[in-house]
């Protein structure tokens, strides 16, 4: 039946072998079936129909995995990094026993549902193979940012796309395109079960809409080209055993080069295992540590996870110096990257997708209740894909660093808020107004703020209602949201939670 529908509609081949050439007769057929349920569950889920694929294949039933059957099949390959994680192939399919957490425990099937193995596996290299999943580049929910870091894969040629659904509030399904090496995004509209994007043509199903967009022209896209190609997750964690233990041995790292060097602490490149890249953080002097503080940060850090925040693996404390080991960004720190070649060749749109993209993160820390004190371009990593992360939280409460804490004059007072400045009111507010900074030295490729004014002066003219005026070729809605985040009484500054929409929606959505 698979080839069949394969020969019917060859744009499908792609996700036949995704789903059953790697997994399915390849050779594996001396396992026993263990579970005969399973072999039931699948062959069951492998006649469901698909909503959006049952154009594809003029009526012949598609083989989707429900998710109700807890089977699905590998997106990537996976190499295990603990004895009791399994290593599997692109297309591997998987019966899911339990799925709590990020690390679930599955057996590997084959196509009969038959066990060939069991043992834990990321979740995120899993896909159900429900309706939606089941098309190449229907991706699910996901913001701009994702879907940005899978189009500019080089991978992807022009036309790439996929489909999303937004991640905020109303916007529904919108359609993402690779074009002129950055994407372009349009809402896809839905009424009484048609999709459009302008109302001169509009179909049953979004597969339609695809077909139709290959050969016609919409908007600045000539036509759409190939489904997005998916890139491979960042770890979650260096292994599901990190997860929980996040001392590590020293042993187990290896160090590379030097990144960065500091007052309290020098970054490298590092290893973990020989294998995985990570940032080593060695703190230089324990002296400048809050032990207690430490430990209890430390807990609460491990659990933020989030797509903009960098995150923490492991710390190695059972001798000094002390390691904290970070996932690892390969641009290194916005001040630097904006001041480079690659920033400074980037334009407008591309800045507030940088900024919007620290709001994210903020966001996120200010839903947390968590506060980062010291929020500036020094202080957000840059990866592959211009992907921003907001590093250093929490940092300036563990370490009685004197930039933190004594020496007056190496207080970052240029970023800082007055009522922090003036009596330590530290807050997310206090956070926001660091964030109108950072937005100035971004839309100024890396500008320093107030430029010839020492730090004392600075205070002083905030004080008296001074502010800076806008970076040349900076829109005005941006300087808007800066002096919002300037406003003298932190009530009056805008949240982070209001202050992501307004970086994200700004001319997002060309047919909008
Ligand atoms: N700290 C300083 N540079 C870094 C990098 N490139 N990645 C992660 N952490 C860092």
């Amino acid at each position: 039946m698979g080839e069949t529908t394969v020969k019917i509609c060859p744009c499908l081949q792609t996700l036949w072998a995704r789903m059953f050439n790697k997994s399915g007769d390849n050779g594996r057929s001396s396992s026993k079936c263990e579970d005969s349920l399973d072999s039931r569950t699948m062959a069951n889920s492998v006649n469901n129909t698909s909503r959006y694929a049952a154009h594809s294949f003029n009526g012949a039933p598609q083989p989707s995995l429900s998710p109700e059957s807890g089977i699905y099949r590998a997106l990537w390959s996976f190499e295990a990094r603990a004895e009791d994680e399994l290593s599997f192939s692109e297309g591997d399919l998987f019966k899911v026993i339990d799925s709590t957490g990020e690390w679930w425990t599955a057996r590997r099937i084959d196509r009969n549902g038959c066990t060939l193995a069991t043992g834990i596996v990321p979740h995120n290299y899993l896909a159900s193979g429900e309706a939606d999943d089941a098309q190449p580049w229907f991706y699910g929910k996901m913001s701009r940012f994702e879907a940005l870091n899978h189009l500019m894969s080089h991978k992807n040629s022009e036309g790439a796309f996929l489909i999303r659904l937004s991640e905020t509030g109303n916007v529904g399904h919108v359609l993402s395109v690779k074009v002129d090496n950055c994407a372009r995004h349009f809402k896809i509209y839905q009424t009484d079960g048609q999709f459009y994007m302008d109302r001169t043509s509009s179909f049953p199903s979004l597969q339609d809409l695809v077909e139709h967009y290959k050969s016609h022209r919409l908007a600045s896209v000539e036509r759409l080209g190939q489904a997005c190609v998916r890139k491979e997750p960042e770890p979650l964690d260096l292994s599901h055993t990190t997860v929980d233990e996040w001392e590590l041995p020293k042993e187990e790292f290896t160090l590379e080069d030097r990144l960065g060097t500091g007052f309290f602490a020098d970054v490298f490149l590092g290893k973990w295992k020989n294998r995985i890249n990570v940032a080593i953080k060695i703190l230089k002097n324990n002296e400048y540590l809050n032990q207690r503080e430490f430990y209890r940060e430390v807990q609460i850090l491990k659990k933020f996870r989030h797509r903009h925040l960098i995150s923490l693996f492991a710390i190695c404390t059972s001798s000094e110096p002390y390691y904290i080991i970070t996932e690892y960004m390969e641009k290194g720190d916005l001040l630097d990257f904006l001041r480079g070649k690659e920033g400074m060749a980037l334009d407008c749109a591309c800045l507030v997708d940088m900024a919007a993209q620290v709001a994210d993160g903020m966001c996120y820390l200010e839903s947390q209740n968590s506060i980062h004190r010291d929020l500036a371009a020094r202080n957000v990593l840059v990866g592959e894909n211009n992907i921003c992360k907001v590093a250093d939280f929490g940092l300036a409460r563990i370490i009685k660093d004197p930039f933190y804490l004594s020496d007056e004059k190496k207080i970052p007072y240029k970023w800082c808020a007055p009522e922090a400045i003036s009596h330590g009111r530290f807050s997310n507010k206090s956070d926001v107004w660091s964030f109108g900074i950072l937005l100035h030295e971004i839309m100024s490729y890396g500008g320093v703020p107030y430029p010839g004014f020492n730090t004392n002066e600075v205070y002083d003219q905030i004080i008296e209602g001074y502010r800076m005026p806008a970076p040349t070729k900076c829109p005005k809605f941006i300087f808007d949201i800066m002096l919002s985040c300037w406003s003298a009484n932190p009530d009056d500054r805008p949240s982070f939670k209001d202050l992501k929409p307004d970086l994200e929606n700004v001319n997002r959505y060309e047919l909008a």
